[in-house]
C-alpha cells in the first residue's frame, strides 16, 4: 500500500488503472473519505467487506462523475430524483434508485435498488473521470474505516484504520481534510415521494425546497436496510456520553462558548455548526490517541448539519 499525497495527473491516471486492476483505493470526498473499488468486479468489492470487516449483505454506495451516469446504474428514475441530481450533485448527498441489471447483488445487498452519488472534490472527481476514460463504470465507495468506526476525514486517520489490511497495489490518495466532515445525505428514491434515511449536509428544507412538496422524516417508513441505521455506528473505542457533566480525567467536545469543566480534557472547541462537523470525528479520534475511555461530547443544537451531527453522535452513544 501506498499514500500519495501530490495527487498529479500522473497520480490519478495510475489509481484509475490499479481500480481497473481490481485493487483498493482510498479516495478524499468532501464528505468523508471512501474506500473504492471497481463497483463492477466482484472480487474486488469483496475486497472491500473484507478490509472493512464489515459483514456481507449491506450495500454499497456506488460514485460516478456525473449525473449523465445515472442511466447505466439505474432505471425508472423519478422525476424528482432528477431535479435534486441537477440542484445538488456533485456534492454531499446519495439518492437510492431502482437498480439495473449492472448493479449486482454484491454492490446492492440483494436489494432491488442502488445508491448513487457525485462526489465533490477534485481528487474524487478527477479520479472518477479517469476511471471511466479507461472504461469503469463506477466506484463503489463506503467510508475507508472498519466497520462500526469513526469515519476518516483525513489520508492519516485511513491509515490509522484499514492502512494494516491494504496490500502492495493499493493505495490511498492524500487530498487533505474533508471539507464537511459528516457522511452524505442519503435518500430513498423509491416511493411517490424522498425519504431520507440518513440526515446530511444537504438539509430537508433543501430538499423540499427544491421538489416543491413536503418530505417526510420518518426514517422507519422506509423498507431499505442502510448500516448505518444500526443503532450503533460511528463510534471510537472510547465510550461516548452525551451531554452530562463529565468526571475529572474524560475527554470533553462541546462549543467553544461552553467552559471546560474542572479536570475534563478538551478535545474540541468548535466555534461553528460548520467546524463541529468539520471536527468532530477528528476529535472523537484524538481521545483514543490519549487513551481515554470516555469522552463526553455536548451535542449542537439547531436544525441543518447540526441534525447529522446529533445522529450521529447518538449513535456513536449506543455501544
Ligand atoms: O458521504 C458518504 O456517503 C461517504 C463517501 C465516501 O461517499 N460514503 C459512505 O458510505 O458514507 P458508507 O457505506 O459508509 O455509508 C453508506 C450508507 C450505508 O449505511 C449503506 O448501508 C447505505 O448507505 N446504502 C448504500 N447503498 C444503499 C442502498 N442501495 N440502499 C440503502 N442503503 C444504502
Ligand atoms: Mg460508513
Amino acid at each position: 500500500m501506498q499514500i500519495i499525497s501530490y495527487c498529479t495527473q500522473e497520480v490519478i491516471k495510475n489509481a484509475a488503472k490499479a481500480l481497473i486492476d481490481g485493487f483498493l483505493v482510498a479516495f478524499p470526498t468532501e464528505t468523508v473519505y471512501g474506500l473504492g473499488a471497481d463497483a463492477t468486479h466482484e472480487m474486488a468489492v469483496s475486497r472491500i467487506y473484507s478490509v472493512k470487516g464489515r459483514p456481507i449483505g449491506h450495500p454499497l454506495i456506488v460514485h460516478i462523475s456525473s449525473a449523465k451516469h445515472i442511466d447505466k446504474w439505474a432505471i425508472d428514475v423519478p422525476e424528482y430524483a432528477v431535479d435534486l441530481a441537477k440542484e445538488f450533485w456533485p456534492g454531499p448527498m446519495t439518492l437510492v434508485l431502482k437498480r439495473s441489471n449492472l448493479a449486482k447483488d454484491f454492490i446492492t445487498g440483494g436489494q432491488d435498488n442502488v445508491g448513487l452519488r457525485v462526489p465533490n472534490h477534485p481528487v474524487a472527481i478527477e479520479l472518477l473521470k479517469e476511471f471511466e476514460m479507461q472504461g469503469g463504470l463506477g466506484v463503489a465507495g463506503p467510508s475507508a474505516n472498519k466497520f462500526s468506526a469513526v469515519s476518516p476525514t483525513s489520508a492519516s486517520a485511513v491509515e490509522e484504520e484499514i492502512g494494516a489490511d491494504l496490500v502492495i497495489g493499493d493505495l490511498i490518495l492524500d487530498g487533505g481534510r474533508c471539507s464537511i466532515g459528516v457522511e452524505s445525505t442519503i435518500l430513498d428514491c423509491t416511493q411517490k415521494y424522498p425519504i431520507i434515511l440518513r440526515p446530511g449536509q444537504v438539509t430537508h428544507e433543501e430538499i423540499e425546497k427544491c421538489i416543491g412538496v413536503k418530505i417526510d422524516l420518518r426514517y422507519s417508513k422506509s423498507e431499505i436496510r442502510v448500516s448505518g441505521l444500526l443503532e450503533s455506528h460511528y463510534s471510537p473505542k472510547a465510550k461516548v456520553v452525551l451531554d452530562v457533566e463529565p468526571n475529572p480525567g474524560v475527554g470533553f467536545i462541546a462549543m467553544e462558548n461552553i467552559p471546560t469543566p474542572q479536570g475534563a480534557i478538551r478535545l474540541g472547541s468548535p466555534k461553528t455548526i460548520q467546524e463541529y462537523a468539520f471536527n468532530i470525528y477528528a476529535a472523537l479520534r484524538s481521545g483514543d490517541k490519549k487513551k481515554l475511555t470516555e469522552i463526553v461530547v455536548i451535542q449542537p443544537s439547531g436544525g441543518g448539519l447540526a441534525v447529522a451531527i446529533r445522529e450521529r453522535l447518538g449513535k456513536a452513544a449506543q455501544k
